[in-house]
């Protein structure tokens, strides 16, 4: 099974790619995910996609072209399928993502797109707390972790009021003709995000199986 899963900033992607990955064993290629753990290390290119990221800027193509291209020319990809989370960004990535996936001999079988009012994400976004230790993402309020614990979790410098709003300004800009170009395709299933979590997996749920 090859997904993509799309959704502005908040609304919900990574948390339900969480769920999705458990149930259906697919891997989770998060470019967001990518990034972080490349500014954790410091290395060249995690210190080249801070410079954007804390601003709310997307990182140029060519480096997010390259590092998803390497990571789902990667053996288990094969066998295991994948979830994309974050990735295609830009229509110019959709386009670099047909191409990658066209010349791996790779056929994407759908697109949840977790469809959210943008007014409620600035308060999902500021609520969010992510786990060190699994970087597992949950919120203050509407998704407190059970043994909560302040030092085990922190908040994304991206999360800042200031990068939030550029974050949804870019991504409402670029979001809709990738969408276009998938549902051209047939591909695409939206899924109603304003609702509790366990509600929104269980429709996520529903669409994946009536892929299959
Ligand atoms: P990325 O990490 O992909 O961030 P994003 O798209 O901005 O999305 P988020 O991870 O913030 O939100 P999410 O949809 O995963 O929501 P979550 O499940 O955590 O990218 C970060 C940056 O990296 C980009 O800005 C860019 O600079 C760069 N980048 C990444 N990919 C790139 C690309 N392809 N090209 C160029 N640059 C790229 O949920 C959010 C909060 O809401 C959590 O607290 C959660 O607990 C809560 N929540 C979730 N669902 C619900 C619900 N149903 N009800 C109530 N609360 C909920
Ligand atoms: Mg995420």
């Amino acid at each position: 099974m090859n997904l993509l899963i799309m959704g502005l900033p908040g609304a919900g992607k990574g948390t339900q790619a969480t769920k999705i990955v458990e149930k259906f064993g697919v891997a989770h290629i998060s470019t967001g995910d990518m990034f972080r753990a490349a500014m954790a290390n410091q290395t060249e290119m995690g210190l080249l996609a801070k410079s954007y990221i804390d601003r709310g800027d997307l990182v140029p193509d060519e480096v997010t072209n390259g590092i998803v291209k390497e990571r789902l020319s990667q053996k288990d990809i094969a066998e295991k399928g994948f979830l994309l989370d974050g990735y295609p960004r830009t229509i110019e990535q959709a386009y670099a993502l047909d191409e990658t996936l066209a010349n791996l001999g790779i056929k994407l079988d759908g697109v949840i797109n977790i469809d959210v009012d943008p007014s409620c994400l600035l308060e999902r976004l500021s609520g969010r707390i992510i786990n060190r230790k699994t970087g597992e993402s949950f919120h203050k309020v509407f998704n407190p972790p059970v043994d909560y614990n302040e030092e085990d979790y922190y908040q994304r410098e991206d999360d800042k009021p200031e990068s939030v709003q550029r974050r949804l300004e870019v991504n409402i800009a670029q979001g809709e003709p990738i969408l276009e170009h998938y549902r051209k395709a047939g591909l695409v299933t939206d899924i109603e995000g304003n609702q509790e979590i366990a509600d929104v997996f269980a429709d996520v749920e529903k669409a994946i199986v009536t892929l299959k």
